[in-house]
């Protein structure tokens, strides 16, 4: 163990610079992700839509925010939560019009606020015209060419092309009325596309000229490390659980993740926005990888100068509440986007994933749940709430890219007594409920305590029920009140906006113990914000010339003492 000395090595080594001169505006963004089912319910239905969202945006002004990221609003049938997509150019009518999210995305922009949108290229919904024609179709078919179509094994062919899973249970793969089987990586409502297919790479060109002719700003691409499958579609045998936890096992050992043949395709999606960029280079477009990829070397390749902009990084999301895993892991991240000239970026909600409040509030022995229920060990929601300030203090002081997921600046929990009947990602019905899936994160937001629906909507509707802790931290509870959780989110996004700190450098600060993590975002001119995270139980003194406190995720104990799970930012 480090002596625990208290006094910071203010040398320590740079392990990441400083931005040269002024980054384009989303190489240090910090973006705000909408899940327009839950967000703001203009109608009464109990459904978030377009309508919704542009009469809160000036909320996300005052938050301070510069993007926002919608996930998929397109006509669906809702299998996936708008992740089966039947139209790609057209919006689903449970979210509005098309002139609704032009409304929505003129509004933003008078704002300030970038639009990025949402394209699912790996599969589409079975209800995409594409997919209904190679139904009609014939086995060998132009039409069914763009999907993956084969022939079943065993003598009558009744036994799937092979033993792929789907990720969210059971077998990859769907029989049709003539025998023929399609592969389906996600629910069978979601056919996957044949990436080898020319017909394919044209058509998502036009879906995303279609939608920078709109002007929105960018696009996050949903699985974007599966659209290539190992040639043949070999059968293969996932490892078991805890080599894979190890980090041993690169994701590309699996045939149909992070195989070589998906770079070949971004390149053209790049161009395309640089070309759009380079014709109006006040408004330059980005794209955001979501890649569940390791290592992250292998994530790297995906932020290439011709590929994306921006990739998620997941290894910090997934990452424990513990000092030196979290130091290994920022530092990895910024050494690996470092070799490829990309932005690191920084994320710990979403709308997949347990939220960090309650996350951070389980034993950190094991990876985060996917759901939790009503039977399963409920999190503490004290320590959730109180690592989850922290942890966000720590991170909106990186240097980088920062995603945020509505609610959790009100310090949201997962909703994790909702009842059977209610549930709906497919998750919780194709493991046969061994996984209770992500319906916990995606409850509708709380905007006003005393409102039916807590203010998502006119009405009492709300298409997951909300826990009652909602009310009690609904935006209107937290709106300008001392110490809330909003306005500690908007303290940050301030001061990080006003020290630049997502362009600036990072060293690492030495001496506080190894339950501490400790560095220094260093700007181009050599100013200095200092960001200390006690994640032991014991406080650690704040001695050595660092600076005052200029926001802390927590009260700080007498004589700048730093209690347990709390972050602080110092800076002279
Ligand atoms: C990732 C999305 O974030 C998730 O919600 C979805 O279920 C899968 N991709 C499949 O599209």
């Amino acid at each position: 163990m480090t002596p625990q000395t208290n006094e910071p090595h203010h040398d320590a080594a740079i392990v990441h610079p400083p931005e040269p001169g002024d980054p384009l505006w989303w190489r240090t963004a910090v973006t705000y992700q909408i899940y327009p089912r839950s967000w703001a319910d203009s109608d009464g239905d109990g459904l978030g839509d377009l309508p919704g969202i542009t009469s809160h945006l000036d909320y996300l002004r005052a938050l301070g925010v510069d993007a926002i990221w919608l996930s998929p609003f397109y006509t669906s049938a809702q299998r996936d939560g708008g992740y089966d997509v039947a139209d790609y150019r057209n919006v689903d009518p449970i979210f509005g019009t098309l002139a609704d999210f032009d409304a929505m995305a003129e509004k933003a922009h008078g704002l300030g606020l970038r639009v990025v949108i949402d394209v699912v290229p790996n599969h589409t919904s079975n209800l995409h015209a594409w997919f209904r024609a190679a139904l009609a179709a014939q086995a060998g078919s132009r039409e069914r060419a763009r999907y993956i179509f084969r022939d079943g094994r065993g003598p009558d062919g009744d036994e799937p092309p092979n033993n792929w899973r789907s990720v969210f249970g059971g077998p990859a793969w769907q029989r049709v009325d003539d025998g023929q089987w399609y592969l389906h990586l996600f629910d069978y409502h979601q056919p996957d596309l044949n990436w080898d297919n020319d017909e394919v790479r044209a058509e998502f060109l036009d879906v995303l000229r279609f939608w920078l002719d709109r002007g929105v700003d960018g696009f996050r691409v949903d699985v974007a490390h599966g659209l290539v499958k190992q040639a043949g579609l070999p059968s293969w045998q996932m490892p078991p659980a805890d080599l894979r936890l190890e980090g041993t096992l690169p994701t590309n050992a699996s045939p149909y993740w992070d195989q070589n043949g998906v770079h070949e395709i971004y390149p053209a999606w790049r161009a395309l926005l640089d070309d759009y960029s380079a014709r109006t280079p006040d408004h330059p477009r980005v794209m955001v990888a979501e890649a569940w990829v390791q290592p992250l070397e292998r994530m790297a390749l995906y932020l290439r100068p011709d590929e994306f902009h921006l990739g998620f990084n997941f290894d910090f999301l997934e990452c424990l509440w513990r000092a030196t895993d979290l130091r290994a892991v920022i530092d990895h991240s910024l050494r690996s986007n470092d070799l490829v000239g990309a932005p690191t970026t920084w994320v710990l909600s979403n709308h997949d994933v347990v939220r960090h409040a309650s996350r951070l509030g389980l034993p950190q022995e094991r990876p985060r749940p996917n759901g939790i229920g009503p039977d399963d060990p409920q999190p503490d929601a004290v320590l959730g709430l109180r690592r989850a300030r922290a942890a966000t203090t720590l991170m909106l002081g990186l240097p980088g890219a920062a995603y945020l997921y509505q609610g959790e600046e009100l310090g949201l929990p997962d909703a994790t007594d909702l009842p059977a009947a209610v549930r709906q990602d497919p998750t919780f019905r194709f493991t046969e409920v061994s996984e209770m899936g992500r319906d916990g994160c995606r409850v509708p937001f709380p905007w006003s305590r005393e409102a039916p629906s807590f203010g998502f909507g006119p009405s009492d509707r709300s298409w997951l029920p909300q826990p009652t802790v909602y009310g009690e931290l609904a935006e209107d509870q937290q709106e300008g009140v001392d110490g809330s959780t909003l306005e500690l989110y908007r303290t940050l996004i301030r001061l990080r906006a006003e020290r630049r700190l997502g362009a600036g450098g990072l060293a690492w600060l030495d001496g506080f113990g190894d339950e501490v993590v400790a560095y220094a975002n260093v700007d181009g001119a050599g100013r200095r914000t200092v960001v200390v995270t006690n994640l032991g139980a014991e406080p650690v003194p704040l001695k050595g010339d660092l600076g005052e406190v200029i926001v802390a995720s927590g009260p700080l104990l007498e004589s700048r003492t730093l209690p347990a799970d709390t972050t602080v930012w110092l800076a002279r």
